[in-house]
């Protein structure tokens, strides 16, 4: 097969990392790609915001399957188009993908279905949702309805906070404002065929900057596969309460979803609550599910597309995989582009250890950094501890004076494995 990869994430150079292992993989390009990606794929620069022009490369090409990684192509109906131009696609129609594309859609979806979420209500107008906050009072969530890379949800601590995310948020378009809910966060991902939802693995990620969980939220800054407080139990109740009837609802809609599903999740007292949906796999999490991921992952996107889950099964490595992600200095601010990065070869010598590329650019045979996450650095361990030591074998080979990194990226789950080794 001729497979074309969208996007330019250490996601994506997972994904092609997996793709270019396949045997079914005749050629790999990747539009527009990273230095990292250019080793798995071919990079072509194209536009993928124009679709005619995805679409005219793809002919010219003899492409037979396309694998969207961002959402913002599939938000913006990428698959749509590539299908109505007779191109196969994995990922949702820009009608399923509102899942992410529209959180008030996927409340709704929620309330009328039964799915565990927090109460909320939709606003269209400041003043009305200044009422609605004031009557609620806080701790209280603020959302932009659309996308917002990030930056379109206040967790808000007091009624003032709440009603300055309003003023803050408001030009955005629609907002959410929901109850704030306690526990503890993780990922669930699932392939999904329109019909069939074929559960993949659990992930927790790090969303703030530094150590400790301080500092600025990011697009994420380390992660690690599975997550503990996932059980077998907790599983089931997530595909049960969660994924299935999600699956069926969008189904019964005239929309199915097709794609990954990845449900943020928070653990409480009475069980799961859906904190929002993505339509496409998180970045850093995929990396570390790929790393874990012992089947070959083109058989299962092509079922996902062909409707063909009902029969597949996939194995996955138990091993815990840690990633820890090397951003720019000031990211998630400003930061400069354009340093050098030595030392990866030692690093990805190491064994247990796998390297993707975020923003980099390859110039006379020397890496440059070229965005704000840099890289993701991956380990695979018999416990969360060795996975840990593992990735920061790696990051200290790096020689990026212009980087840095959190030095605590699984702490949360390591406690968890002293207490359990502590009490057996
Ligand atoms: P989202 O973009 O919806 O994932 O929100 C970003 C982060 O805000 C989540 O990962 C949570 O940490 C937090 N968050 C969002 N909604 C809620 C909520 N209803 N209750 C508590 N925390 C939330
Ligand atoms: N790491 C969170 C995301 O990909 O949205």
């Amino acid at each position: 097969m001729n497979i074309l990869l969208i996007g330019s994430g250490a996601r994506e150079h997972a994904l092609a990392w997996k793709i270019a292992a396949s045997p079914l993989t005749t050629r790999l390009w990747c539009a527009p790609g990273n230095a990292g990606i250019a080793q798995e794929a071919e990079c072509v620069a194209l536009d993928i915001t124009d679709h005619a022009a995805v679409i005219a490369f793809c002919q010219a090409n003899g492409v037979d399957f396309v694998v969207v990684g961002p959402e913002g192509p599939l938000v913006a109906g990428i698959v749509d188009d590539l299908e109505a131009a007779g191109i196969k696609a994995f990922g949702p129609s820009r009608a399923a993908a509102r899942l992410e594309g529209s959180k008030g859609f996927t409340r709704d979806l929620c309330r009328a279905h039964g799915i565990p979420s927090p109460a909320y209500e939709r606003f269209a107008d400041a003043a009305t949702a200044k009422a609605y906050i004031r009557a609620r009072g806080a701790p209280i969530v603020v959302k932009l309805d659309g996308l917002a890379a990030g930056k379109g949800v206040v967790v808000a601590a007091t009624v003032a906070e709440a009603e300055a995310a309003v003023d803050s948020l408001a030009g955005g378009g629609e907002l959410v404002i929901e109850d704030f809910l306690e526990g503890e966060e993780a990922s669930f991902f699932a392939l999904v065929d329109g019909e069939t939802a074929l559960p993949l693995a659990s992930a927790q990620d790090h969303k703030r900057a530094f150590d400790g969980d301080e500092g600025p939220n990011t697009g994420g800054m380390g992660a690690y596969s599975p997550a503990p407080v996932m059980s077998e139990a907790m599983t089931r109740r997530v595909m049960a309460e969660i994924v299935t009837p999600t699956v069926r609802a969008m189904a019964a809609m005239g929309c199915p979803f097709k794609g990954v599903l990845f449900a943020g999740l928070m653990i409480g007292p009475e069980g799961p609550q859906l904190i929002e949906y993505n339509v496409r796999f998180g970045d850093p999490e995929c990396q570390v599910l790929m790393l874990r991921l012992k089947s070959d992952l083109v058989p299962a996107l092509v079922a996902a597309r062909d409707g063909m889950l009902r029969s597949f099964d996939l194995r996955w490595h138990r091993e815990t995989a840690l990633t820890v992600v090397m951003a720019a200095e000031g990211y998630p601010g400003s930061y400069r582009k354009g340093s050098e990065i030595k030392g990866l070869a030692a690093a990805a010598a190491l064994d247990n250890v796998e390297i993707f590329h975020a923003g980099t650019t390859a110039e006379g045979g020397r890496i440059l950094a070229s965005g704000g996450r840099v890289l993701s650095v991956c380990g695979l361990g018999d416990s969360v501890a060795a996975a840990q030591r593992a990735a920061y074998a790696a990051v200290d080979r790096i020689d990026w004076p212009q980087g840095f990194c959190r030095r605590d990226i699984g702490w949360r789950a390591i406690a968890r494995e002293r207490t359990v080794s502590a009490g057996s």
